[in-house]
């Protein structure tokens, strides 16, 4: 049958990365507000969790006085949660024409545990591989911001998590991690200047978005 009708919306993957305070959350909202207005259905979801599987995992990882985890268990529970996410939500929302947005993805787990922890990225994608079941973000938006800096912002939240208690050496390890990554993969990870207005950044990334969506 002719006509436009039977036109479907692709979905669209896009994650935002960053290190620990950031502004990622601040971002996300404002994507998914404008994508909204756009007429897209959106999933909104963050790793590690946005199941009631991963959530439970989420717990164990950052729950601080599990200070004995090994760097390869917390690779591996980063993983499950992520194969349980892709499975039950992300895969099945792409399917649907939905746009879905997620706090955080693989490019974390290279990063923090690739890099941060030292375990080199090619394992974290060996171990990954069967968690994604092909599937990659089809854009990505860093936002840089030096450690010293993400951890100050951290600080005057309550409580630090598992994760933000590592020494500032970790924290310069993953901002640079996350530089070296962006380098790597010019094609889909958008690096931008965390310190920026927000205003200017989300104009930035609705404009890297647009061209995404217009591919
Ligand atoms: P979260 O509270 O989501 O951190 P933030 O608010 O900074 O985004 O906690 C997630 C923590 O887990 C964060 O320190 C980054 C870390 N992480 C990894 O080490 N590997 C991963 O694969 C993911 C998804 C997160």
């Amino acid at each position: 049958m002719k006509g436009t009708k039977g036109i479907m919306k692709k979905g669209i993957f896009i994650t935002l990365e960053g290190p620990d305070g950031s502004g990622k959350s601040t971002q996300i909202q404002l994507l998914s507000e404008y994508l909204t207005k756009k007429g897209y259905d959106i999933v909104l979801t963050r790793e590690p969790g946005g199941t009631a599987i991963s959530e439970e995992i989420r717990k164990v990882i950052l729950n601080p006085e599990l200070k004995e985890m090994t760097d390869m268990t917390e690779l591996l529970l980063y993983a499950s949660a992520r194969a349980q996410l892709v499975g039950e939500v992300i895969k099945p929302a792409l399917e649907q024409g939905k746009a879905v947005i997620s706090d955080r993805f693989i490019d974390s787990s290279a990063v923090y545990q690739g890099i941060g922890r030292g375990l080199g990225i090619e394992t974290v994608y060996e171990v990954n591989s069967y968690a994604l079941q092909g599937l990659m973000p089809d854009i990505t938006f860093l936002l840089d911001l030096d450690a010293e800096e993400g951890i100050k912002r951290k600080k005057k939240q309550a409580e630090l998590d598992r994760m933000e208690q590592q020494d500032v050496e970790f924290h310069q390890k993953v901002a640079e991690g996350y530089r070296e990554i962006a380098k790597r993969n010019p094609e889909r990870i958008i690096r931008m200047d965390g310190t920026l207005p927000r205003e200017v950044i989300c104009d930035m990334i609705r404009e890297k978005v647009e061209e995404q969506l217009n591919k």
